[in-house]
């Protein structure tokens, strides 16, 4: 049956059945491939994306209970890259291998967009969802500290502090 989808500010109707992971719509029908598959049973994050502003395993989301919601995958967390977890990620090299880096900061922005200050039991309890087997879980705290500071600084000097080298949060 046909659902009507919006995901990252766009309209979509995809006609698949009520029990399809909302992951195989996203990566298969949209083609929006930055959402990875990693376990399938809802273990490892790797497939997060915002539903309503809240952080969902899309591979446990069947797509019937998606419909009408807003969807934000990592394609749509920010139009240029200038999201601050995506500033800080960048600015402290948060990836190793990458596969499971799109989930883990979208598990991030969901936390800051929740709390804006979180201490590092914040994170420890909002992240501990989400598996890195590179290990990256230091980096991935600090740059989650950076993301809040830049994002209490304001979208502007966020981005001025980033190009500049500004490695305060370090
Ligand atoms: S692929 Fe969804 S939690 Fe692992
Ligand atoms: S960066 Fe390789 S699994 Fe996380």
């Amino acid at each position: 049956m046909p659902y009507k989808l919006n995901v990252n500010g766009r309209p979509a109707t995809v006609d698949a059945p009520a029990d399809m992971p909302l992951l195989w719509v996203l990566r298969d029908v949209l083609n929006l491939r930055g959402t990875k598959y990693g376990c399938g049973i809802g273990f490892c994050g790797a497939c997060t994306v915002h539903i309503g502003g809240r952080a969902v395993r899309s591979c446990q989301t069947p797509i019937a209970t998606a419909a009408d919601a807003k969807i934000t995958t990592i394609e749509g967390l920010s139009a240029d890259g200038t999201h601050p977890v995506q500033l800080a990620w960048q600015e402290f090299d948060v990836p190793q291998c990458g596969y499971c880096q799109a989930g883990q900061m979208m598990s991030a922005a969901a936390l800051l967009a929740k709390t804006p200050k979180p201490s590092d039991q914040d994170i420890d309890a909002a992240m501990n969802g989400n598996i890195c087997r590179c290990g990256t879980y230091l980096r991935i705290r600090q740059a989650i500290h950076k993301a809040a500071s830049l994002a209490a600084a304001g979208p502007a000097r966020a981005a001025e502090a980033v190009a500049s080298g500004d490695g305060s949060g370090r």
